[in-house]
């Protein structure tokens, strides 16, 4: 690997790294891989190509993605004619995507806590969600705590889809029954579930209660 970039972030190091065999590229937080590309700028993680599928096949048009990175996904989802609304808390996951990943410049990135975000944002203002900001072996306080997923609940249209980056340290890992319980208590209780993606991670798939079903338990 040769490092290109080193980017110290006040939540750790970011640093861009090209692979001598092929050119592939990668962004890591705190040696921790994030987004990989090959050396045409094509998203090589196959649990984000999965991701993207199913928010595109549900004709999501206007999508958040929490957990912008390298922008692989808010990329694809662009290119295939979706808006999107990016959030990252590191300030430099634009300007490197750009640099390095050949994100577009038009993309909107916005520099804040993905929880945070949600928080304040309109209610049912998306048509599909990709949360995905696990950046290390420790879970986000967020996917423990069932007001975040109430309030992810709160900002996607009734009966639409959001997708979860399960990583390997999440899925069945020591917070597995926590973040069920949390993900359960927003209302998010059928869930599908991927087959693990060969890098470690699977997709979590979930929706809201369509518009109908809400106003007969409202
Ligand atoms: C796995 S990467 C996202 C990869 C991206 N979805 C892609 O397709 O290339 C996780 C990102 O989440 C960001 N992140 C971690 N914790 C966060 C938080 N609490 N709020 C917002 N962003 C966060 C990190 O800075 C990192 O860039």
């Amino acid at each position: 690997m040769i490092k290109l970039l080193d980017a110290p972030t006040s939540t750790g190091e970011v640093s861009v790294t090209m692979r001598r065999s092929d050119g592939a590229v990668g962004y890591l937080k705190g040696e921790v891989l994030q987004t990989m590309v090959d050396a045409r700028g094509r998203n090589l993680a196959a649990h984000v190509d999965a991701a993207v599928d199913v928010l595109l096949q549900e004709a999501a048009s206007r999508i958040l993605v929490l957990g912008f990175g390298g922008g692989a996904a808010s990329t694809l989802l662009h290119q295939a004619g979706a808006s999107v609304v990016s959030v990252d808390r590191d300030p430099c996951a634009k300007p490197l995507a750009e640099l390095f990943f050949r994100a577009p410049p038009c993309l909107e990135v916005v520099v804040s806590d993905a929880a945070a975000y949600v928080a304040r944002a309109m209610a049912a203002s998306f048509d599909g969600m990709f949360i995905d900001f696990q950046e290390s072996s420790a879970t986000p306080e967020a996917y423990l705590s069932a007001s975040f997923w109430r309030a992810v609940s709160r900002v996607l249209k009734p009966g639409c889809m959001m997708v979860v980056n399960l990583t390997d340290w999440l899925y069945e890992g020591r917070d597995w029954a926590d973040f069920r319980r949390a993900l359960g208590q927003g209302g998010f209780d059928a869930v599908a579930l991927s087959h693990e993606y060969g890098d470690g991670n699977r997709i979590l798939v979930s929706s809201t209660l369509s518009q109908s079903v809400s106003e007969l338990v409202s």
